[in-house]
């Protein structure tokens, strides 16, 4: 399906421009320069009558509709599960979709992207192409290059997850929570299950039978399609923080063969998406505020297991926002353009 595009500017629609993912899209788009056409600006009914400014121009935020898709080449989709009713319009009229939410991720048909580890996946594309889930996101950039060096037997992960990874209104909660309870009042959480401020929430979408939740469910499923290791033994328990902006993730990776921390260390300071902090005796580790605006993904606290042989653990911080969500998208917008891998809008 994909066919040859010239260097023209893009005409894009970004589905969800009123988020948190959305304006941090608008932001980097900014930020890299991106070729930009016709920009469309798409949200819910309640965003009506709205507008956002961008490169020195205020632009309505429309209502996402079948019909909103037409001469665009590029929805970049931070609107959650309404992508399901909207992709096949959008697909109809030329467009591709580079989607953010989990509608179409574990789809077999649809690449699961993240540029960088398998941007091959692009190639073949049907008109979609999904980005992971924020926690997936940052972790399988450095799975990818301990893999490459010795072979990933088990991964367990913990993760603890900003409260921006929930959108705009967890944002919201987090501060106001805060603020009241520093004056003495009490608080009701709303989006989340449980106090958010000064406390942690071991609970990230819902249960499923098994006990695992959505989340940690989505990590594994996720990380085995994206490393095209399905049968992966990969385990993960998800855990909400108090932080505005900022994934970590404590990973013990357990390999084929022997492993030592410098030759970790090494391969991780030879990769352009990483920045590694990891001296401990001088105190360098990364953590969520100092990823919180950058792109790298930061790794530290690279250590033997002292429990078993052939294993390491990582220390892993990334912004959520960025590299689990709208640098992603955008990344692969990017490489869609430098590979001529745009479709031709559909002339009505
Ligand atoms: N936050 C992260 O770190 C992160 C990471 C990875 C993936 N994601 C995914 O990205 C998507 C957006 O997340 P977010 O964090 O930006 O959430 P958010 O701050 O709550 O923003 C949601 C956006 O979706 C729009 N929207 C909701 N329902 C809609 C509908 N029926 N029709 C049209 N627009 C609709 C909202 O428009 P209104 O303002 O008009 O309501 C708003 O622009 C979700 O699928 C999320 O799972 C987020």
């Amino acid at each position: 399906m994909p066919t040859t595009n010239g260097k023209r500017p893009v005409n894009l629609a970004i589905l969800g421009a009123t988020g948190i993912v959305g304006k941090e899209l608008l932001k980097i788009l900014d930020e890299r320069n991106f070729p930009i056409g016709q920009l469309k600006l798409l949200a819910s009914e309640r965003s009506k009558d709205t507008t956002i400014h961008f490169r020195g121009k205020e632009y309505p935020v429309e209502l996402a509709a079948k019909d909103s898709f037409k001469n665009i080449d590029i929805v970049l989709s931070a609107a959650g599960s309404i992508i399901k009713e909207l992709a096949p319009a959008a697909i109809a009229a030329g467009a591709i979709v580079i989607d953010k939410s989990s509608a179409f991720r574990m789809n077999p048909e649809v690449p699961l992207v993240v540029p960088g580890v398998n941007d091959s996946a692009m190639d073949n594309h049907q008109g979609i192409i999904a980005s992971p889930n924020c926690s997936t996101a940052q972790l399988v950039i450095p799975l990818k290059i301990l893999h490459d060096l010795a072979g990933l037997t088990r991964v367990i992960v913990s993760t603890y997850q900003s409260v921006s990874g929930a959108g705009s209104a967890a944002v919201e909660e987090l501060e106001m929570q805060t603020h009241s309870l520093m004056h003495g009042q009490t608080v009701e959480p709303k989006v989340f299950t449980k106090r958010i401020a000064f406390n942690l929430i071991p609970h990230i979408d819902k249960f499923n039978k098994d006990g695992y939740t959505r989340e940690e469910e989505k990590l594994v499923e996720e990380t085995r399609k994206i490393l095209s290791l399905p049968q992966l033994a990969i385990t993960c328990t998800a855990v909400r923080v108090p932080v505005l902006i900022g994934h970590s993730e404590s990973v013990l990776v357990e390999f084929a063969r022997p492993v030592t921390v410098e030759q970790g260390r090494n391969a991780f300071a030879a990769s352009d998406m990483i920045e590694l902090w990891d001296n401990t005796e001088d105190n360098v580790y990364p953590t969520p505020i100092d990823a919180a605006g950058k792109d790298p993904v930061y790794v530290g606290r690279i250590r033997k297991d002292n429990s078993s042989s052939n294993a390491l653990h990582i220390w892993v911080v990334a912004d959520n926002l960025r590299i689990g969500a709208a640098l992603n998208a955008i990344r692969i917008a990017e490489y869609l353009l430098e590979h001529k891998l745009l479709r031709q809008p559909v002339a009505s």
